[in-house]
């Protein structure tokens, strides 16, 4: 049995990828230090699949604990998604983002090269492409951010190119993800951030909850269907089913890619409003405000690298994104 190691296991898109790997045979070790998620995931991922998680509580800043894991565990692969996310937050806490996802990072990496394990998956982002590309965007694109959150997926995905450049044993798949929401169909677990939230979805949520009054719409008057922004949501299902795709990739190839993870479907902010509404039966208040700054009208993956390399294609389509996000919701706040 191969052993993965799970880096922000008890997050969003980790505990999902757990509960894949764990359904299809893999163990698999966590670590999360519980700053934007919560240790009761644990119990509902085992709840989902009868089996547990080996989960360290901890950072990956902390060396000795990486150490500590990879003597205890013979490991064959790190997934790798524990960073911080919110890309507003990075422009004011650019330090915070620098040391948590590139140190954090490096770190992970070095203890691997102390290891000898070879095989890594990185949890990078639709962010990394210039906004100037046109779209669909394809993998090769020219790469920019406009945001220190941005950068630090940048910054690492040159650092693994030139791991590879240096050690052509090295197995790396990063997987640039578009627009991830929905839950898993047990509605135990989802999308649960701490404090406000940022993204899309997780606002439609609150404003279904009664937790907020209405949802600002930023902007309706961009080159798109209705003028609202225009993104690829993809289930985190069908994200967490590419990462086991992605580790069986890994395990048996060497060299570092990039793969989109999206659906190749546009879908603006007044229709996912329709769509949540209509699966759930709520009203979904919402303003129309100002752009949101550093937006851009619209964007979606060209997907055909990940079914060319992976065999992976997405398989939900928006009504089951906004149910399974509903369900979790109403089922867990
Ligand atoms: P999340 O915040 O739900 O999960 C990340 C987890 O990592 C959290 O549980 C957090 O507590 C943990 N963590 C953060 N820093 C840590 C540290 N130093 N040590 C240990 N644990 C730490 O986020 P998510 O949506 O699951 O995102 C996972 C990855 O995917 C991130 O790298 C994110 O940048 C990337 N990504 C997410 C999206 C998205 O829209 N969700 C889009 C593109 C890329
Ligand atoms: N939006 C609103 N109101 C809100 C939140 C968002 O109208 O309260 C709009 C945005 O303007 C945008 C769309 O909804 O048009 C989606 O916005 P999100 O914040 O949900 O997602 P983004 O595409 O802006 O960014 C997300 C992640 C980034 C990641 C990017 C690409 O937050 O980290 O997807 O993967 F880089």
């Amino acid at each position: 049995m191969k052993n993965i190691l799970v880096t922000g296991a008890t997050g969003f898109i980790g505990s999902h990828t757990s509960v894949e790997l764990l359904e299809n045979g893999y163990n698999v070790i966590g670590i999360d230090n519980l700053y934007n998620s919560y240790k009761d995931v644990l119990l509902k991922i085992e709840k989902i699949t009868k089996k547990s998680i080996k989960f360290y509580e901890g950072d990956i800043l902390d060396y000795t604990l990486l150490k500590k894991i990879f003597k205890e565990n013979r490991i064959d692969c790190v997934i790798h998604f524990a960073a911080l996310k919110a890309v507003g937050e990075s422009v004011e806490k650019p330090m915070e983002y620098y040391y948590n996802n590139v140190s954090g990072t490096l770190n992970v990496l070095n203890c691997m090269k102390e290891f000898d394990c070879k095989n890594f998956i990185y949890s990078s982002s639709a962010t990394v492409y210039d906004k100037d590309n046109s779209i669909p965007y394809l993998e090769n694109y020219k790469k920019s951010a406009t945001s220190p959150y941005g950068y630090t997926k940048i910054m690492i995905e040159q650092v693994l190119n030139d791991i590879y450049v240096a050690d052509n044993d090295f197995s790396c798949v990063m997987l640039r993800y578009f627009n991830p929401i929905g839950a898993h169909k047990s509605a135990l677990i989802g999308e649960n951030p701490k404090g406000i939230p940022n993204n899309l979805m997780p606002y439609i949520c609150d404003v279904a909850m009664s937790k907020r009054k209405f949802l600002n719409v930023f902007g309706n008057d961009y080159d798109t269907i209705d003028g609202t922004g225009v993104r690829d949501y993809v289930h985190v299902v069908d994200v967490a089913k590419g990462h086991v795709e992605a580790m069986k990739y890994v395990l048996v190839s060497r060299g570092n890619i990039g793969i989109n993870l999206g659906t190749g479907k546009g879908t603006s902010v007044l229709e996912l409003v329709k769509c949540f509404e209509k699966v759930s039966g709520k009203k979904i208040n919402f303003k129309i405000c100002p752009r949101r700054d550093g937006d851009i009208g619209e964007f979606y993956a060209d997907t055909n690298k990940a079914k060319e390399i992976l065999g992976w294609e997405s398989k939900f389509d928006i009504e089951d994104m906004c149910l399974d996000s509903w369900n979790y919701i109403r089922f867990n706040t």
